[in-house]
């Protein structure tokens, strides 16, 4: 693991007055890049109020080395890496490798790392008949939440989150055995037997094996597909303190091993404001059908009284295009062609709709754009992927990122338990009014 650097340098204070009676100077924190913080530890013991700010929209909850998103000019890096580099010219497992590390590997580290990733790629035999107590028809996310909270049911060897050794296997174990429990979740959704995985076959080639191979024949995989899946795995690794990672900090804050957190992490992430985005994608261009209806859904996301939101659109950070987004947009283009998948009619429908919306006041006041969510759906239905598994993916690729920022939470000397306060607006202190007492 990367040594963290200095804490945040400090430089001129912030003086804070509250009203005409208290001031109290703050010390204003500089990071490497971005914005300064104004540290606000002191303000409740010597102010006596805390911070407002629901939704934590000006607020950091930590401080962090992995990665900096800049959401005015829409610049995302990964240890200082710009992600269209790292999606052009790295992969999956080399990225992870980076965000855990905080450097790019050598030839030997990355695969010495590929190797281990690969003997822990199998799940615990009793694990699988974990499955056998969902419907068939259960969402694959709700597979995901509990199959990933109960491995640590059976790793009792690395829950020891104070153990750096045990830290570092329970990572490994999450991050190898992801592909295999989601390709696990979608061959029980259609009946199909489990596929183990293949030592002899790299990270993204492993997934598509296990998701579509069936032990009657030989699967080849597809280098279009393993290169495409690959790539979307990269653009989706990590984000800063997004919903779902926030909640992995918070559940790791209490001391949670590592396998709840994730599956805290997934749970947030199956939001359809947050990963579950990709998916309801998807549903939104299925519903609108054709290039005609696209005013009166653009309508509709407009009307306040109408809770229609365009999915895929919009960001808490980036108020610019999302560049996993242009990646992604790039992608679905060559993909399709690869796959001989011409004019798909719903990228025709997803650029027209791009199109009018970013030319709409109510769009362009916002700074509303299309995310990644936007289109990596048409992507993976491209490459045979059910609607139904698009989030399971985007948990995938996430877990790296969740678990580097798990790791770097537990080693941070700032860090506690999360426990934010509240701002009250109940009712004052009263008395109980015996039940033959009340109106
Ligand atoms: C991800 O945080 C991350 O980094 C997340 C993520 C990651 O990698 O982890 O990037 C992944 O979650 C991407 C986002 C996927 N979600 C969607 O695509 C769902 C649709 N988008 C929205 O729900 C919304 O844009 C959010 C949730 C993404 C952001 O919400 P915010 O920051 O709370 O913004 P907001 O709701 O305050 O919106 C500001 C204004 C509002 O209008 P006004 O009240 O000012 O009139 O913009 C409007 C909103 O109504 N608005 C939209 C809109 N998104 C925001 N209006 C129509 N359609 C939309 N999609």
């Amino acid at each position: 693991m990367a040594q963290k650097s200095e804490s945040p340098t400090n430089d001129d204070d912030f003086l804070l007055t509250s009203g005409d009676t208290a001031s109290l100077d703050l010390p204003r924190l500089k990071g490497t890049i971005g914005p300064d913080v104004i540290d606000i530890r002191r303000l409740y013991s010597d102010l006596g109020c805390f911070t407002y700010d629901p939704g934590f929209v000006a607020t950091a909850s930590c401080s962090s080395e992995l990665t900096y998103i800049d959401g005015e000019e829409g610049v995302l890096l990964h240890r200082g890496y710009p992600i269209q580099q790292l999606a052009e010219n790295s992969t999956f497992t080399e990225v992870a490798f980076l965000l855990l590390n905080g450097e790019l590997p050598n030839a030997t580290e990355l695969s010495d790392f590929e190797s281990d990733l690969k003997h822990h790629s199998m799940i615990h035999d009793q694990l699988i008949r974990l499955f056998s107590g969902f419907r068939r028809d259960a969402h694959p996310m709700a597979i995901m939440v509990g199959v990933v909270g109960a491995l640590s049911a059976f790793y009792h060897d690395s829950l020891d989150i104070n153990d750096p050794q045990h830290r570092m296997v329970a990572s490994y174990r999450l991050i190898a055995k992801m592909p295999t429990i989601a390709a696990m979740a979608y061959k029980y959704s259609i009946g199909q037997p489990f596929m183990y995985p293949r030592n002899a076959l790299t990270y993204p080639e492993n997934f598509l094996h296990m998701m579509f191979s069936v032990p009657t024949e030989d699967y080849h995989v597809s280098p279009i597909l393993a290169k495409a899946i690959d790539r979307i795995f990269i653009l989706h690794a990590d984000h800063e303190q997004n919903a779902s990672t926030s909640t992995v900090r918070l559940a790791g804050s209490s001391g949670a091993n590592p396998f709840a957190c994730v599956a805290a992490g997934i749970a947030c992430l199956w939001g359809p404001a947050h990963g579950g985005a990709n998916e309801a994608v998807l549903e939104m261009l299925d519903e609108i059908g054709s290039v005609e209806k696209i005013p009166e859904f653009i309508d509709r996301a407009k009307d306040r009284d109408d809770p229609f939101r365009l999915m895929g659109f919009g960001h808490r950070v980036y108020k610019n295009y999302d560049p996993r987004a242009a990646v992604l947009r790039e992608s679905a283009y060559a993909v399709l062609g690869e796959l001989g998948v011409r004019n798909e009619p719903l990228l025709e429908l997803a650029i027209e709709l791009e199109r009018i919306a970013l030319e709409d006041k109510y769009f362009v006041e916002r700074k509303l754009f299309p995310n990644v969510d936007f289109y990596s759906g048409i992507i993976f239905r491209a490459m045979g992927i059910p609607v139904s598994m698009f989030t399971v993916l985007f948990a995938l690729a996430r877990t790296v990122g969740w678990i580097a920022q798990w790791q770097e939470m537990i080693e941070d000397p700032d860090q506690r338990i999360g426990r934010p306060r509240q701002l009250y607006t109940g009712p004052t202190e009263r008395d109980y009014v015996p039940p033959d007492q009340r109106s």
